[in-house]
């Protein structure tokens, strides 16, 4: 065997051990990735927090967020909108929110919310369980004159209002339910952690 077949036979070996560092080396940097998302999907199907921002959210704009599996709403409604719950109360079946499954005791009034401007909702019909459509128009043809925006269930025509209050004579037994939520500052609210006061 020559010298230059020594070599050659060593560049081999070293780039075959190479190999085998640079393959462990993969797999250490993914094993750390793969279990430090495990726990947070974990947790997340349990129950965990989920935090949003929502100053970008525009006015009259709803967005989804999953929590616990559940889609939940969060709607920024505008002054008109706000104006336009007061005038609901008489076609209300729970205008007060009175069932207390259905929020949190911080929640209450008109607006069921710690700031007026947004609604946050369990996106999830109090009747069977289908997923009510966001309807913010008003008076569109095919759910008549005396819309003044909200909710509308598609499976059995559930109405709620834009604080998800069910109407008065609809198959759905309550109002939308409110999850528990706060606003950590002006721009950012988690769902799933009651206020600090609370
Ligand atoms: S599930 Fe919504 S009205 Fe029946």
């Amino acid at each position: 065997m020559s010298n230059g077949d020594v070599s050659q036979g060593r560049r081999r070996f070293l780039i075959g051990a190479t190999s085998v560092v640079g393959g462990v080396g993969v797999v250490g940097a993914a094993v750390p990735f793969v279990q430090s998302w495990n726990p947070s999907a974990k947790a997340e199907a349990a129950g965990a927090p989920v935090t949003v921002k929502v100053d970008k959210i525009e006015p009259g704009q709803q967005i989804t967020v999953n929590w616990r599996g559940k889609p939940v709403w969060i709607i920024r409604r505008t002054e008109e909108m706000l104006d336009n719950l007061e005038k609901m109360t008489p076609r209300l079946k729970d205008p007060e929110s009175t069932a207390a499954s259905q929020q949190p005791e911080y929640i209450s009034g008109t607006t069921r919310s710690l700031k007026p401007e947004f609604i946050v909702l369990v996106g999830i019909c109090t009747h069977l369980g289908c997923v009510p459509t966001y309807r913010p128009e008003v008076a569109p043809a095919d759910l008549g004159d005396e819309w003044l925006g909200g909710l509308f269930c598609p499976c059995h025509g559930s109405k709620f209002d834009l604080s998800g209050r069910v109407f008065s004579g609809q198959p759905a037994p309550l109002n939308l339910e409110v999850p528990p939520y706060r606003f950590d500052d002006d721009a950012t609210m988690t769902v799933g952690l009651d206020p600090e006061a609370a």
